[in-house]
């Protein structure tokens, strides 16, 4: 890792290079989405992680940084070294590990956010164009009554039942909401007011599923730890009924959304947030799925009733009707394909 006080290399004569910044690049849509990032080729990616990125991953970026993105002495010194024109904002605790710390929750999902939003705005002040700030939101900011009218009420819609029972829900609607703030009304009163620094574009995920690395702390990681287990041959007790259903997607698919929004033009945005989803079995199903696939699976049920709480305020189903029609989200992979044409052959491979 690099120091970040030894910066001059990035300058040439003086300026600064242009870069694009992507916070908790060490997570599971860091991991995939530097690899698609470089893999495109043509920008320089600088990255922030809580942890030391692994080596391959550092490869892929021109600079990488270690440090809490609340530092602000550390943000201070990264933009001393590059102009950034884009920033992928990922870090985040998740909504279990959140709910055993809620005030650090906020510190991080909240404060965090706050000093990227300004760090942006700073930046588009001082090269004079608009930064792009790309945010992952989640069904989490979704906070459904009761079981009951999870099940009538289908998929639901980007401005319905958002009233969150988690922190980091609670926390993700609320920078939504400071994204739109600093995109269109950003220090709506001041003389010097410079508009439009920032051009604020979130995604809601569902539960993202990845072949080639495990979540940690979230509430539908019991999807991607029953299948990685089946593959392993280990033992899985699932923490949610079997009857539990919410909305999934791969991750190849979070990461290719992430970038058709990211590239989309501007005026083809009606909203700052959108609903993206591909299938929704119940946990039941994805355990008869991952059975079928991994004969070796040893999974039962076991509910934790507090985890099953969150996974239950989340809706079964979201409208992802804008973002097919705004920016022409298709995802890749319906259950079927997931599973036979990536979950599979990629995750069979890893454990064999
Ligand atoms: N995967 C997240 C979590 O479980 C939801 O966005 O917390």
């Amino acid at each position: 890792m690099k120091s970040p006080s030894t910066g001059s290399q990035h300058q040439r004569g003086g300026r600064r290079s242009a870069a694009v910044l992507i916070t908790g690049a060490g997570g599971e849509v860091g991991h995939g989405l530097i690899g698609a990032l470089h893999a495109s080729g043509g920008r320089q990616i600088v990255a922030i992680d809580i942890r030391e990125l692994d080596a391959k991953q550092r490869a892929m970026c021109q600079d990488s940084f270690v440090g809490d993105i609340c530092d602000r002495s550390l943000l201070e010194r990264l933009l001393a070294m590059y102009e950034i024109t884009e920033i992928y904002h990922l870090a985040a605790l998740l909504s279990t590990r959140g709910e055993f710390t809620p005030e650090t929750a906020h510190e991080v999902n909240v404060n965090g956010t706050v000093s990227l939003l300004r760090l942006a705005a700073e930046q588009a002040r001082s090269h004079g164009q608009r930064v792009k700030f790309i945010f992952p939101s989640s069904i989490a900011v979704y906070g459904m009554p009761s079981v009951e009218i999870k099940g009538e009420a289908g998929a639901v819609g980007e401005d319905e039942f958002c009233r969150p029972i988690t922190m980091y829900g609670c926390n993700k609607l609320y920078c939504e909401h400071l994204g739109r703030y600093y995109s269109h009304h950003y220090r709506l009163l001041a003389q010097d007011r410079v508009p439009d620094v920032l051009d604020f574009r979130s995604i809601r995920f569902p539960g993202l599923i990845s072949a080639d690395t495990l979540p940690s702390g979230g509430t539908s990681d019991y999807g991607p730890e029953m299948l990685h287990a089946a593959a392993a041959g280990k033992e899985y007790a699932c923490f949610v009924r079997p009857d539990t259903r919410i909305p999934f997607m791969t991750m190849p698919d979070a990461i290719d959304a992430l970038l058709k929004l990211a590239e989309v033009e501007r005026k083809r945005l009606g909203q700052c947030v959108y609903n993206v989803t591909s299938f929704n079995p119940s946990a039941g199903e994805f355990a008869t799925l991952a059975k079928k696939c991994f004969p070796r699976a040893k999974i039962r049920f076991e509910p934790d009733e507090q985890r099953q709480q969150i996974v239950d305020s989340w809706p079964e189903n979201v409208d992802d009707g804008a973002a097919r029609r705004d920016w022409g989200f298709a995802p890749r992979h319906d259950l079927q394909r997931a599973f036979e044409e990536y979950l599979v052959p990629r995750i069979s491979a890893r454990y064999r």
